[in-house]
């Protein structure tokens, strides 16, 4: 027999217990996706990111001044603005042969750097190229994570370290190839290399290649996708854009995106939802948007096909697909200027697209 007094706390307890029971299994009844993921980030990794970014900025404004550096007479000869080639992977680069044709397809000595970040956690070969490829020292990536972010902020720190000629910062991953010629791009972005460089460097706004917009399908349920009211104050709604992956960013972005704190906070969180969780299509228009609207092209370089897209993913090119006409309709956008760059190839696409480089990928 229980004593009379102590009844009710029985009868909370047979109440109690089934919802609490309800409360620690839920998780386990409800769909995966429900499930908050694990932080792919660890302190460790975010202290060693901000020191990085810390001297990428300290480096940056020693020798420069509205992120063009000073044109020393001293110094350097003749001085040109270079692209930095910044390759996102987590798999060999297969169009390596491909890139390799377009980096020596002109005169282009001193006009380029090529930095790679390849995700640790799967051997990567390193590519037989003439030219020189830095990997950066690099850290796991995901999917639906903010890890790739994490990952092109590394790159544009590490390239901006490393060479302060480097002026545009080009983010491409494995599945991406060029549309033109070197020498297409690089006058495309800096006007030709003999007389239009030295103007380049001594203007201050340059424009950077972002695709920025406000009004896309389920943006709203990408916006919660960490849970409801978590991004506020720092990004309201109104605020929130959505964009490519990649990009091609003036150096003054590059630096905005290392020194900023305040959006990453909230971008960084793990997702709630997983299949609306693409954080590196958001957080770089947002801040962008947010910090120099003008700044920016709002449109991309990066020709990317979404017809009938598949669980996020673009129409991935096969080899009956490769063709010269292909290739010029893919350069062509709704306004006056060229794509310059294109995504998604499958690996089998190399051959097809090696025979054409010569008289169609490359010829202007
Ligand atoms: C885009 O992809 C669709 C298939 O998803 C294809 O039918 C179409 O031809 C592609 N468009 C271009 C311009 O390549």
């Amino acid at each position: 027999m229980f004593p009379s007094s102590s009844s009710p706390i029985v009868y909370g307890l047979t109440l109690f217990l089934p919802l609490f029971l309800l409360f620690l299994l839920a998780p386990q009844f409800l769909p995966l996706r429900y499930n908050r993921q694990p932080s792919l980030i660890s302190p460790q990794d975010e202290l060693d990111d901000l020191r990085l970014f810390n001297l990428a900025i300290s480096r940056a404004t020693a020798t420069s001044r509205g992120g063009s550096p000073k044109i020393s007479h001293l110094g350097t000869v003749n001085p040109k603005p270079k692209i930095a080639f910044l390759f996102l992977t987590n798999s060999d680069l297969i169009f390596a042969p491909l890139w390799q044709r377009f980096f020596e397809s002109s005169s282009t000595v001193g006009l380029f750097n090529v930095y790679i970040h390849a995700d640790p956690s799967t051997p990567i070969s390193t590519p037989e190229w003439s030219v020189k490829a830095n990997f950066i020292p690099a850290k796991t990536t995901a999917r639906a994570s903010p890890t790739l972010i994490s990952a092109a902020r590394r790159l544009l720190a590490n390239a901006i370290i490393d060479d302060p000629f480097n002026l545009y910062f080009a983010l491409v991953s494995q599945h991406c190839i060029p549309l033109h010629s070197f020498k297409f791009v690089y006058t495309s972005l800096f006007g030709k290399p003999s007389s239009a460089s030295k103007a380049f460097l001594t203007q201050r706004s340059h424009t950077s290649y972002i695709e920025i917009l406000s009004d896309a399908r389920y943006l709203h349920k990408r916006y919660t996708a960490r849970g409801f009211g978590v991004m506020l104050p720092e990004v309201p709604f109104e605020k929130f854009r959505v964009g490519s992956q990649f990009f091609v960013l003036a150096k003054r972005h590059a630096l905005l995106v290392l020194k900023e704190r305040k959006l990453w906070k909230k971008f960084k969180l793990p997702c709630l939802y997983s299949d609306s969780c693409f954080p590196e299509e958001h957080y770089f228009p947002t801040l962008l948007s947010m910090e120099d609207p003008k700044g920016s092209s709002h449109f991309t370089l990066m020709r990317v096909n979404w017809t009938d897209s598949v669980n996020g993913h673009p129409h991935t090119y096969h080899p009956p697909e490769i063709s010269p006409e292909l290739i010029h309709t893919l350069r062509k956008s709704a306004s006056s200027y060229s794509y310059l760059f294109a995504r998604k190839f499958s690996p089998d696409c190399l051959k097809p697209l090696m025979e054409i480089a010569k008289d169609v990928i490359f010829r202007d």
